[in-house]
């Protein structure tokens, strides 16, 4: 029998896919489970893999490279989709298929499955990551051939003498990592209806959360984080610790109409408290030590990094050159910010930077000041020159309400609105 490896979190899907994937492919079926930092029980998801009819459960604890390989890069880059969406699911998924490539080579296996349908982002990410690493792997997506639907995959498992689980009950379809939790389904479907409370699960309404704000203090080096409160701590356990102070307080909840590359508009609901205060408190040490210019280009760079990750780019050669400069662009971004939570806020509080641009004698309205105001003079005679020329050729003769209406955009000869005196 030839060798497949599957995707395997222990859900419904794909617990049903393992004796799918024997019957309808005739494979001999190895499951790979992820744990990228959602709080599961391990062992027994890989003894379920087993009594399902996996001929092997491998269990990799990547956590480390998911925070050092992706979480960090897309903070550094202020990754964010849409102005919104931390990508936590978008970051997971070229993780997972680089580690079903890993296991497929070590097993002589020639093909790899997941359970995504046809209609997500994820096997197109799940797709295009585990071509670009190995394109000679065959991809197997059953879900999306068969068109499984909830219900027939509910009366299969039961067939199969496979344990339903109790999240199958759960209106709602939830994938999380450290990087957030995505819910989506049920009634988030109405774009009219508000996220029910059960729908979130790190987060506490902001109505319940404490009537104290709380502050941290983080730390970065070079961009990275290194420490909370003055205390070092890895990766994982920062972001850890801020998802739990960030979702104790009611922050990093977030309703999104989002456009899926496939051309659909969904609504899903996003928990990622860590990464929405560690995304603050990054590009306000960004706005202390990068220059105007850097700040402008980086933040083209932030959308189009974002559209990459979401769009399943993560190993292409655009986003290895824009990741380069993103690397480059961080090697001052080093400094403390002080972020205040509060019911369901969060605010910068303070910040400081070892190499800041911010210069305390150039800022200051007091005798200590340090700029040469001459220079200002001159600096605006040059800089007004070409809307002086303006005004005295094409303006000329023209009233200052005129000249008001133009500027909001009222096209000369046109209807003209009266001004409130
Ligand atoms: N819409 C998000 C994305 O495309 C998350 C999808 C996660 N899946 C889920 N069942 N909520 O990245």
């Amino acid at each position: 029998m030839e060798k497949v490896v599957l995707a395997y979190s222990g859900g419904l899907d794909t617990s049903v896919l393992i004796p799918w994937l024997r019957e309808k492919y005739e494979l001999d079926v190895i499951t790979l489970t992820a744990n990228l930092g959602s709080e599961r029980d391990l062992p027994t998801i890989r003894e379920k893999a087993l009594r399902t009819g996996a001929s092997e459960a491998y269990v990799e604890d990547a956590r480390d490279v998911f925070v050092r390989f992706f979480c960090w890069p897309a903070l550094q880059a202020g990754a964010i989709y849409e102005g919104v969406y931390p990508l936590g699911t978008a970051l997971a998924r070229p993780l997972i298929a680089k580690l079903l490539v890993d296991v497929a080579h070590r097993v002589g296996a020639n093909a790899v499955a997941h359970g995504c349908t046809g209609k997500g982002n994820d096997q197109v990410r799940f797709d295009v990551a585990v071509a670009a690493l190995d394109p000679s792997l065959r991809i197997i997506a059953p879900v999306r051939d068969y068109r499984m639907h909830r219900d027939e995959e509910i009366e299969y498992a039961r067939e199969h003498d496979i344990p339903v689980p109790v999240t199958a009950n759960s209106p709602y379809s939830i994938d999380e990592n450290l990087w957030g939790r995505s819910v989506e389904a049920g009634i988030l479907e109405d774009p009219w209806e508000e996220p029910p409370e059960d729908a979130y699960a790190w987060t506490t309404s902001p109505i319940a959360a404490p009537n104290q704000p709380e502050y941290v203090e983080i730390e970065f080096d070079q961009g990275v984080p290194t420490a909370l409160n003055g205390e070092t701590l890895d990766g994982g356990e920062i972001i850890n610790r801020l998802n739990r102070l960030g979702g104790a307080h009611g922050v990093g909840r977030i309703d999104h109409i989002e456009n899926r590359l496939i051309g659909i508009k969904s609504r899903e609901v996003y928990e990622a408290p860590g990464a929405v205060i560690l995304h603050a408190a990054h590009s306000e040490v960004e706005n202390m030590t990068l220059s105007k210019d850097q700040l402008r280009f980086k933040a083209k760079v932030a959308v189009e990094i974002a559209d990459l990750v979401y769009n399943g780019q993560w190993f292409s050669a655009l986003h290895q050159d824009l990741a380069a400069y993103v690397a480059s662009s961080q090697r001052f971004v080093t400094g403390v910010v002080r972020v205040k939570l509060y019911k369901g806020t969060l605010q910068v509080a303070g910040r400081r930077a070892q190499h800041s641009l911010y210069d305390p004698g150039l800022a200051t309205y007091t005798s200590a000041d340090t700029f040469d105001h001459q220079a200002a003079a001159g600096f605006i005679s040059i800089f007004g020159l070409p809307l002086r020329t303006q005004a005295h050729i094409q303006w000329l003769g023209r009233s200052s309400d005129d000249i008001l209406r133009l500027s909001a955009g009222e096209v000369a000869g046109g209807p003209r609105s009266p001004i409130p005196s």
